[in-house]
């Protein structure tokens, strides 16, 4: 294995300043999105959150017909993670955890197919905080710079953690500066605490004085509801003086947010969304999520009643003129004995 490690210690290490990010979403993060935001001009992509249970299981497997990697669930053969090396130099990969050593033993396995790993500290959903992982950590100080300090170690590439604020600034500092201390290269904070939603407005007054208190990177998240255009990024990322913007919803509907050019229409995002998931032999469902979030209401329309009613790749290839484009790529891949199978949800 020492010829990975030594090819990895050459790679150049990424940086988090003055960078525009995918923010990490579950479903929506998987190949072919985090692929089309870097068409698109993203510098930094996240995966879903996935969960080091499951990852910890997975084993790595070169899918040479697909020019992938995955990591496999041995148990049923479902595709936990898949990347490929197109995205190796950009790529985040988050992880839910509550336990330093198998955090670590994680990251030893992925280390070598990703440029970062990400701690996930501010998810608040019930499944994050009973299993102490996510915003959970953000009441455990101690335990959540242990898993830091221990990765930071251990692991050739960058760690950060994503963390919300705490409804007390001076103790927003206090952690954040504890968290940096561990030896993380970045934090991302969303600015809004464990309870409030995406309705309420986030606090970049509090990302500010924050990103001041320490001298890592703060990567700042959480105002995309505001931002409509590639240059409501920096300005949001300019009112948190913060080093680098992530974006999730903005870009969960329209991923050309990340375009200093300007956005492109819906229908030639879907298209390319598209022909990426036929290429990476994405799972259908997940393809079909992603989708509906773009259109969002226009699933009302007689196109979107139709698209509904779609249950693989090539019936919504069909909808999008692509129909022929994924007969011949599925084809192919049955020739060449494809293995992939759907994503799993964590
Ligand atoms: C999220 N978010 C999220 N956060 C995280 O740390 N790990 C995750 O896996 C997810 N999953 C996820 C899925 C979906 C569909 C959404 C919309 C959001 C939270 C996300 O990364 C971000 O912190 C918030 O959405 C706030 O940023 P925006 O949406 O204002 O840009």
């Amino acid at each position: 294995n020492s010829w990975w490690i030594n090819k990895m210690r050459t790679r150049q290490r990424l940086e988090y300043s003055n960078k525009l990010i995918l923010a990490p979403m579950v479903r929506v993060g998987t190949l072919p999105m985090r692929l089309l935001a870097l068409e698109m001009g993203a510098d930094i992509v996240y995966t879903e959150e996935l969960i080091d249970l499951k990852l910890i299981k997975s084993i790595r497997r070169p899918n040479h017909a697909l020019g992938t990697v995955d990591f496999v669930d041995p148990s049923d053969g479902t595709v936990v993670f898949r990347t490929c090396a197109q995205e190796t130099s950009q790529l985040v990969l988050q992880m839910g955890t509550s336990d330093a050593e198998r955090a670590l033993a994680v990251g030893k396995l992925l280390q070598r197919d990703i440029s970062g790993l990400d701690i996930n500290m501010g998810c608040p959903k019930e499944f994050s905080i009973k299993g102490g992982m996510g915003a959970a950590l953000l009441a455990e100080p101690d335990k959540a710079a242990q898993i830091l300090s221990t990765l930071c170690s251990n692991l050739e590439i960058p760690v950060t953690c994503k963390i919300r604020i705490l409804p007390d600034v001076a103790d927003t500092i206090a952690l954040v500066q504890k968290l940096a201390a561990t030896g993380i290269a970045a934090i991302g904070i969303h600015a809004r605490t464990r309870d409030e939603r995406p309705q309420h407005q986030p606090h970049p007054d509090v990302l500010r004085e924050v990103a001041q208190s320490v001298t890592i990177p703060v990567i700042a998240n959480g105002g995309s509801r505001h931002m409509h255009c590639y240059d409501d990024l920096l300005k949001f990322q300019l009112e948190c003086g913060a080093a680098s913007v992530m974006v999730a919803r903005a870009a969960q509907l329209n991923v050309s947010i990340f375009r200093r050019d300007g956005l492109l229409p819906m229908d030639e995002i879907i298209t390319k969304y598209l022909r990426l998931c036929v290429d990476y032999d994405n799972a259908p469902h997940n393809a079909k999520y992603c989708v509906q979030s773009i259109l969002r209401e226009l699933q009302e329309t007689p196109r979107g009643k139709l698209f509904l009613q779609c249950q693989t790749l090539q019936q919504i290839c069909e909808i999008w003129q692509l129909g022929d484009y994924c007969r011949r790529r599925q084809l192919e891949l049955k020739e060449q004995g494809n293995v992939g199978r759907a994503e799993v949800q964590p």
